[in-house]
């Protein structure tokens, strides 16, 4: 159940001001599939199951990826309250959360990260013409995951970036031919600042390229745009100004294993936040069963499966997502 605004106010302070950073992970169509739980030395997150995407997500895997993501932000943003913190998941019935224990430490040095929480983005925007370099690519790999977790480089040029461009296009062709998938991604447009100002979670107009047009104006013109060709041709742009595609696998493929996929994700996110670098999904493929199952066999990735495929590269900064205020996702 939804917290009163009393109940909300009575909670830590500490906790409510390191929620509000995991508030800002990013999540499918910007769901924010999440709901916080205060308790006197933790914070659980919950997965909000009113939240989903039953097309593109079926079971699930990416909303427990966003709350991976969740998971990682709090616990950067921890470390700047001064607490350090200890997660578990753990199975409740037929959903999986998450227990954030943390401990008030004194004279903690606080991630430096931390600073990259607000300026995370996902940027659609076509990229500048700019490869990323050797040495920054070596700083890249060299990043932690979790165990289990595994990420993969692909540099333009190479037969496999060709090879994943290929399982994109045929992505769109299987997604962009399917009315039902169209149809979700309508629910979460968002088409004017007063559309997304209405529930703050979805695609805002902005944050995908597109101009602010009346709801009845811009329904049917976003709607024109979603067809195989149209995405093709604007994934092709996309395409040609990518420095590298980078892919994330698991050998777990289990809830466990997308909230840790998610916490590396984040973390990665983070860190190319950090240095500049553009980040944004061309996860197609790996929404798709059968391209992912595909792509394992193909691709050298220890046979296993993509979870999620994103382009790297160099581009200015984009409008920022909006995002729910604290009294949404508090529960009791
Ligand atoms: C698991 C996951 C899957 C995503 N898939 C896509 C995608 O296929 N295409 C896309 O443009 N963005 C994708 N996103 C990005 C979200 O749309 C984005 O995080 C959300 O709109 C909030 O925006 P922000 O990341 O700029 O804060 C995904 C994000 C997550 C966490």
């Amino acid at each position: 159940m939804i917290a009163s605004i009393n109940t909300v106010k009575s909670q830590n302070p500490d906790f409510l001001k390191i929620i509000e950073y995991g508030i800002k992970a990013p999540s499918g169509h910007n769901t924010q599939p999440w709901k916080f739980k205060l308790k006197e030395k933790s914070i659980e997150i919950h997965p909000n199951l009113d939240k989903t995407l039953p097309v593109v997500d079926g079971n699930h895997r990416e909303l427990y990826i966003s709350l991976g993501c969740a998971l990682e932000n709090i616990c950067v943003a921890a470390s700047n309250f001064g607490y350090t913190s200890q997660a578990d998941i753990l199975q409740k019935d037929s959903v999986y959360i998450i227990e954030i224990k943390l401990q008030k430490t004194e004279s903690l040095k606080a991630d430096p990260l931390f600073s990259q929480i607000e300026k995370r983005q996902t940027n659609r925007s076509i990229f500048k013409s700019k490869m990323i370099s050797a040495d920054t690519l070596v700083m890249l790999q060299r990043m932690r995951t979790n165990p289990n977790v595994s990420m993969f480089y692909y540099k333009k040029g190479e037969p496999e970036f060709e090879t994943l461009s290929k399982y994109i296009y045929t992505g769109n062709e299987i997604f962009y031919n399917d009315k039902a998938f169209r149809k979700e991604v309508l629910t979460w447009m968002r088409f004017n600042k007063k559309d997304v100002l209405k529930q703050n979670d979805g695609l805002a107009y902005n944050t995908v390229g597109s101009p602010s047009l009346p709801k009845w104006l811009g329904r049917p013109i976003v709607s024109s745009f979603l067809t195989p060709k149209k995405q093709n041709k604007s994934e092709e742009d996309k395409i040609k100004t990518t420095s590298h595609f980078v892919t994330f696998t698991t050998n777990d493929n289990t809830p466990k294993g997308w909230i840790l996929t998610g916490q590396s994700l984040e973390n990665y996110w983070l860190h190319c936040t950090e240095l500049g670098i553009a980040v944004a999904f061309s996860n197609q493929p790996c929404e798709s069963a059968s391209l992912a199952s595909e792509i394992s066999k193909q691709l050298p990735i220890n046979n296993e499966l993509p979870m999620l495929l994103l382009r790297i590269g160099y581009a200015d900064p984009m409008p920022y997502s909006v995002r729910k205020t604290l009294k949404d996702v508090i529960i009791e």
